[in-house]
């Protein structure tokens, strides 16, 4: 259930400007993921584009066991955020490390992401892109504004996951992958 603080509590305003912020966070390792969802009607006439917009997301994470729900948060100002909102489902791709390629078309990457890459559709329709470590179909459960992101939750209805290959690890603003400690 939603609690809020109490209200009389105030946050207390920030003693950093975004730059250090951002810093601040980029010390946090990720994986990285691209979440695909239909776009209906795009590229009307254009018979070499797909009618799927894809977005590279490192801010994917796990909520709950028990129903299944994954969350992940979509800024304000992307071109995809109100197929995103309308969309019924959307598909959690996790990238392996030999995918840094995939990751950089689906975050700066200009008209049809999906013309160059392969992909199958899964049960609901959208692309699962080959070569992905793990994928999450997932049905448009909720939707939380905060701040200039949206936090998307959504209700996994099919998962799958491949073993062996290695994760695309992102951290200080540089991409790697895992060494196991000793
Ligand atoms: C490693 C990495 C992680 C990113 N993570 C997110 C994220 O979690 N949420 C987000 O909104 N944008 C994120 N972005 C930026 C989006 O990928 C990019 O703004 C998006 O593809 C814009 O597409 P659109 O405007 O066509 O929707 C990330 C970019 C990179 C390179």
């Amino acid at each position: 259930m939603h609690q809020a603080p109490p209200s009389h509590i105030k946050a207390l305003s920030p003693d950093f400007e975004t730059p250090h912020f951002k810093q601040a966070l980029s010390r946090f390792a990720t994986g990285v993921t691209v979440i695909t969802t239909f776009a209906p009607g795009a590229h009307k006439g254009d018979s070499a584009s797909s009618s799927f917009v894809g977005i590279t997301a490192s801010s994917f994470n796990s909520v709950s066991l028990t129903p299944p729900l994954v969350l992940w948060s979509l800024g304000q100002g992307a071109s995809s955020a109100p197929l995103f909102h309308a969309g019924t489902h959307y598909v959690v791709n996790v990238l392996a490390a030999d995918q840094l390629d995939v990751c950089n078309r689906f975050a700066f990457g200009k008209g049809d992401r999906f013309a160059d890459t392969a992909y199958k559709l899964g049960a609901s329709g959208l692309p699962i892109l080959d070569g992905a470590l793990a994928w999450f179909e997932c049905h448009n459960r909720s939707r939380h504004e905060e701040g200039d992101h949206v936090i998307f939750v959504g209700e996994v209805e099919r998962c799958g996951f491949s073993d062996g290959s290695a994760p695309l690890v992102y951290q200080g603003g540089q991409f790697s992958t895992t060494t196991p400690l000793a």
